[in-house]
Parts: C-alpha cells; structure tokens; sequence
C-alpha cells in the first residue's frame, strides 16, 4: 500500500533533493540505446511493491538514463525548466484528476483555463476578447490550427518557411494538405514577395522565434498577404511568445493582433513543465465548426455546451493544466517573468560577445532572443566533432543546426537555473574541446 502522507514526503523529499544536486550530474544521459531497458524487469511484478521500490528504482535504474532539462548547464535544443509551484500544481492537478470533456465534468479546470489564458493574453500585449486553451503541445495547436483553417477556407494548401518547425510539415502530412515553403531572407525570416499566389492556400504559419536561429517573420507583411487572399495566419511562437511580457521585445509580436490563431508554449520559456501549450484564437466559431461533435451521451444544456473546451480543439478528456500555469503566474508575478527571460537574454548576448571577440569563431546569425548559433570558422567536420566532445562531456548540453548549408552550433539559455558561472563554464568547455580538435596527429 502506498501511504500518500508518508510516501508522499518521500517523493517531495527526492524531488527537493534532485533540484538542489542536479548541477553535478552529467547534463546529457551517459547511456545507450537499450541499456536502461535492459536493466528493467520483463514483466510487471505479480505482487504489489512499496512505493519506496519505485523511489529506489528511480535512483538506481532511471537516474542514470535521465538527461536532465533542469540542469543549469543545459543548452541545447530549447532550454526550459519546471518552476516549483508549478512541479507542486502537477501533483495537485493529478491528485484531482479533473478530465474537462465537458464544462459540468469540470467546470473549474475549464473556467480557470479561460481565465490564465487572458491573463497571459494581457501579459503578452494580444488583442482582448480572443478564446484560448490550452493543447498538450505545439504541434497539436498547429494542428488544431490547419483543421479549422481547411475547414473555414475549403482550401488544402499550407505555406510556411523553410525555417518553419518541422512540425508544420508533419500536420500538414497528417492532414493530408499540400506544403509549400517559402525561401527566407539572409536573416532566416520568411521573404513575403516570395510568398507567391495565396489564392488557393488554407493557411499561412508565420514563426515568431524559428527553431534554428530564433529569427522573426515578418508578420504585418504576411498579414496583408493573407487578408487579401482570405488565407488563415496562424503565428508560430512557441518559443519565443513568452519574451512578450518585456516590452522591448513587443516589436517582435508586430502583426500578431491580425492572426487568426497563434501558438506561444508556456513550457518552453515560462516556467512549466511540459506538456502545456497556449492557443489563441479570433475566430472560436470557426474552431467549434471544425471541432464539436456531440453524440447523445455527452448531451447537455446549450448554455454549458458552447463552454466545453472539448468543442475548441482535438481532444475529448483534457487534464487540469491550467492549474500549473496559474500557479506559475501567481507565484512569479509578471515581474518575475520579465526577470526570468531578461536573465537569459542578457546571458546569452554574453555568449555572443565572448564567441564575437574570438579569433577562429564566428556568429552564423543575428541573436534577437536568448539563442546563439555560432560555429568554430573551418569545416563542418570540426564543429561536428566538436559537439560530440562537449556533449560526451557532460559537462554541458548544447545542440546544432544547419544553416546556408553549413554546420552550426546553437547554445539556447532559458533554464531558470543558469547563472552566469554556467555560461562562462560552457563557453571554457568549448575553447578547451576546440583547442584539443586543434592539435596535430
Ligand atoms: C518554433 C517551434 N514550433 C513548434 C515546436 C514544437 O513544439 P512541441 O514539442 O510543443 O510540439 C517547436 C519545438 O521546439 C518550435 O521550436
């Protein structure tokens, strides 16, 4: 029998003990393929366990195969991080286990989704009056986003960069639409006289904080575009929405108040564990055309109908996610965010100096955000090499990208975790790994 009392201050325990000694575990797993399902059982115990076997295991037999998003030196990919009140929200939310498939099976999770979503609405400068929810991720929202742009515009076609996240692509696949990619400019942002006829399009997906070098399309551009041709604008700004709470970064968000939807991960740079992916919409109508089916079982009175998140977007039974964002929002304030993201700007524009003021390095792109691509000057092989040095290390986690063809290395500050110490340790690591490449023979 698990006692949630005494257990459950065990798993607190471990949970406050792991935070306080992730930084000086190896950021990246040092595991193979297969290796931590080896050290598994085959089968499922016949008997119950205590939970405290579980907790061992965790230690003993995960740990091991954890490559740890909370460390203060991870950098790759896009650094995120699972603040405590929302770690504490998650417990409560399952301990609830509210499934919103209809407003009366929750009507709190579904209310108070409603209302964090135009709380961040507020804090991110967006239009008032938009319907949001929340998605489990970014492609689900993109995904929720083409099915009500097919279906309001009767077309089949998608366009998007070739910097979108290839996540567009992989909805426009299951979909079965049509994708057509626009070339971008030498600052990776979508060219709109490239756009090309719109006429026949269902949706064009602008990114606001492209994946590769966190580049910023130019959205009142493609906005016109798009109201010419009666194209669906969904914006894409998974990443980098949430760097609208600070205003100096709003310009980015230039032309967002014209989209017909947009996407903005609140686990990726606003302190929530995955997964818990914001979606806003002006056109709820269009959502609810494309998404409520209400088979007689689910019947209820109109009035409760039109409230049931369930008829906005993909999926029936939707968890308490909302619960972890507003404990995020109250717990940090909006001034708590700002510091937050301004803390990982001003550490990565550092970075940036540092690799600028290097001979042998250089920028591969402009760094709007808290992401910097950069490469050792030479051939791709070098920087390839690289990479796997540095991340066999352990010592810091930091990822690549392909940019006008050549190899690039991307080192993305958002953990909440990263001071200055660990960017001055990555950049040391990387000069160390560099100069090893470096030696004949
Ligand atoms: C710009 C952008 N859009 C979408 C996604 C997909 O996010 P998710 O994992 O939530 O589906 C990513 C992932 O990094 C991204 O960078």
């Amino acid at each position: 029998m698990t006692d949630l009392r005494s257990d459950g201050a065990a798993a607190l325990e471990w949970a406050a003990r792991y935070l306080e000694r992730v930084g000086g575990l190896p950021v990246l797993a040092q595991v193979a393929p297969g290796e931590i399902r080896d050290r598994l059982p085959r089968s499922p115990p016949e008997d119950p366990e205590p939970f405290e076997a579980v907790l061992r295991d965790l230690d003993e037999v995960l740990l091991p195969g954890v490559t740890h998003w909370q460390h203060p030196r991870y950098f790759a990919y896009f650094a995120v991080s699972s603040s405590e009140p929302a770690i504490l929200a998650e417990l409560l939310a399952a301990t609830l286990n509210s499934a919103a498939i209809l407003w009366r099976t929750a009507p709190a999770a579904t209310e108070l989704e409603a209302v964090v979503l135009d709380w961040t609405a507020q804090l991110l400068g967006l239009p008032a009056g938009w319907h949001g929810h929340i998605e489990d991720t970014a492609s689900t929202s993109t995904l929720a986003a083409l099915i009500a742009a097919r279906a309001a515009t009767g077309r089949e076609l998608v366009v998007c960069s070739e910097q979108a996240h290839s996540s567009v692509e992989k909805d426009a696949r299951m979909l079965g639409m049509r994708i057509r990619k626009v070339p971008c400019d030498d600052q990776f942002r979508m060219r709109p006289d490239a756009l090309g006829d719109l006429f026949d399009a269902a949706a064009v997906v602008a990114t606001v904080g492209t994946t590769a070098t966190t580049s910023v399309d130019p959205v009142p551009a493609i906005a016109d575009a798009c109201e010419r041709a009666g194209a669906w604008l969904h914006v894409d700004a998974a990443y980098a929405g949430t760097a609208m709470v600070c205003r100096e970064f709003r310009w980015a968000f230039a032309g967002v108040d014209c989209a017909d939807s947009l996407v903005v991960n609140a686990h990726k740079w606003m302190l929530t564990p995955v997964d818990c992916s914001l979606f806003w919409s002006r056109r709820p109508e269009d959502l609810r055309r494309a998404f409520s089916v209400i088979p007689e079982y689910l019947r209820t009175p109109d009035a409760e109908d039109a409230l049931s998140l369930s008829e906005y977007g993909p999926a029936l039974g939707r968890r308490f996610r909302a619960l972890k964002l507003w404990a995020v929002l109250r717990c940090y304030g909006a001034s708590g965010l700002r510091d937050h993201v301004r803390r990982g700007v001003e550490l990565a524009s550092r970075f940036e100096r540092w690799v600028a003021g290097e001979p042998g390095w250089e920028l591969c792109a402009p760094r709007p955000f808290s992401v910097v691509c950069f490469r050792l000057e030479g051939d791709d092989d070098r920087n390839r090499e690289l990479l796997a040095r540095v991340n066999a290390s352990g010592e810091i986690f930091i990822s690549h990208a392909v940019l006008n063809g050549r190899y690039a290395l991307r080192l993305a500050v958002g953990q909440m975790r990263t001071t200055e110490d660990d960017v001055r340790a990555a950049w040391e690591i990387l000069r160390r790994e560099a100069s090893e490449l470096c030696l004949p023979g």
